[in-house]
């Protein structure tokens, strides 16, 4: 596989008012009562791993999933996953790698060379990152249908003027939107 087979893919579920998370943490807004009827049915989560070579995240993602793995379970399976952080983390899972400083560096030689489809699976403040420095190749932003009014925001003053392709959309019959955009380079 060479580098350019490789994709970054920024992965966030948000509400309709762009947040990602709720100030206390609590996730219950992932779980829609609402029901669209002309949806396509969601993935199981195994489905969805398997197109997953490699997890990224920020070092306060990893530390919510793993309070929450607590309850559910560990979400992103047996797949590598790299942690960015600059302290000491709990780890207890042999798949996952703690990683520290420059974002390039990471992308372009240690992840690209190694993994197909390396998805970004939060938070805001690396998503913010990788979009500034050009190493996010594509955007998967699955919007609930709910206001949560505040939080933390996707894309916050991001201070960048971006322009996107939208590739694809999907409704589901969770009444959840998925709009898929590749980020243009130029
Ligand atoms: N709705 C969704 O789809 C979704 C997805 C993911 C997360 N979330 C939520 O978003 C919240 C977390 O997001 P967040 O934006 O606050 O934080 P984040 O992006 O998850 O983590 C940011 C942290 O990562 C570390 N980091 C970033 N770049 C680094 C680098 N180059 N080298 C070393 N360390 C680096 C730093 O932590 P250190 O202090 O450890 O160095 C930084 O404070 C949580 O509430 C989570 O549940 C929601």
């Amino acid at each position: 596989m060479t580098a350019s087979e490789s994709k970054v893919t920024i992965h966030m579920v948000s509400s309709l008012d762009g947040f990602i998370a709720k100030k206390d943490g609590d996730v219950s807004w992932f779980e829609t009562a609402d029901h669209y009827e002309h949806g396509l049915k969601e993935e199981s989560a195994e489905e969805f791993l398997k197109i997953i070579d490699c997890f990224v995240m920020g070092s306060r993602t990893y530390e919510h999933a793993l309070e929450l793995s607590r309850t559910f379970g560990w979400v992103y399976g047996d797949i590598p996953s790299f942690v960015l952080s600059h302290r000491i983390l709990p780890i207890d899972r042999k798949n996952i790698e703690i990683y520290s400083g420059d974002l390039n560096n990471l992308v372009n030689n240690r992840l690209k060379p190694n993994y197909k489809n390396i998805w970004l699976v939060g938070g805001a403040i690396l998503a913010k990152d990788f979009l500034l420095l050009k190493l996010a190749d594509d955007i998967r932003l699955s919007i609930l249908p709910v206001i949560l009014g505040d939080g933390t925001q996707f894309l916050d003053h991001i201070g960048q003027h971006q322009v996107l392709h939208l590739k694809d959309v999907t409704a589901y019959k969770s009444g959840m939107v998925e709009l898929w955009y590749e980020v243009k380079k130029e």
